[in-house]
């Protein structure tokens, strides 16, 4: 797993990570938790990408709004993730489900920094995910 050089917090537009994750919150599909939730990265080639949640009648089906998220981040091959605000319709942030932890790990690594709010500095991910099993754990251990 290698590492992404962000060398200053500063660099991370979080007012604008937080405002477009409001604005995907808002376009997000949730008829049946009412729970809306959006999310927005910033990425390491200096893109913001978005996503929202999309619950299904088929309720497991549902797709969180990091999960979409990450599939524009690959569709769009932006890189890897180096930051992220992840907000309920009350536009405050909302702790990233345990599924999408790992998801998230997968794209931006354990120094992925996660959104705390304004008066609160980020969580890196690997403080949610202690631990966390990942791509450098799968070679060692094919073929046994
Ligand atoms: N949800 C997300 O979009 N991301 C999370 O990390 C937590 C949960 C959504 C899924 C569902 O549509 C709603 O919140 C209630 O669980």
């Amino acid at each position: 797993m290698y590492c992404l050089a962000v060398s200053s917090l500063n660099e991370i537009p979080w007012d604008e990570l937080r405002a477009k994750a409001r604005v995907a919150a808002a376009k997000s599909y949730a008829p049946y938790s009412h729970v809306h939730v959006g999310a927005a990265g910033y990425t390491s080639d200096g893109r913001v990408i978005e996503g929202s949640n999309v619950e299904n009648a088929s309720y497991g089906l549902t797709l969180c709004a990091e999960c979409s998220l990450l599939g524009d981040l690959v569709r769009q091959g932006a890189g890897r993730i180096v930051a992220v605000a992840i907000v309920a319709g009350d536009g405050e942030p909302i702790a990233p489900c345990g599924r999408c932890r790992q998801l998230l790990f997968e794209h931006g690594g354990s120094e992925l920094l996660v959104d705390a709010g304004a008066s609160s500095p980020p969580t890196r991910l690997i403080e949610l995910l202690p631990g966390a099993f990942g791509p450098d754990d799968l070679g060692p251990r094919s073929g046994s």
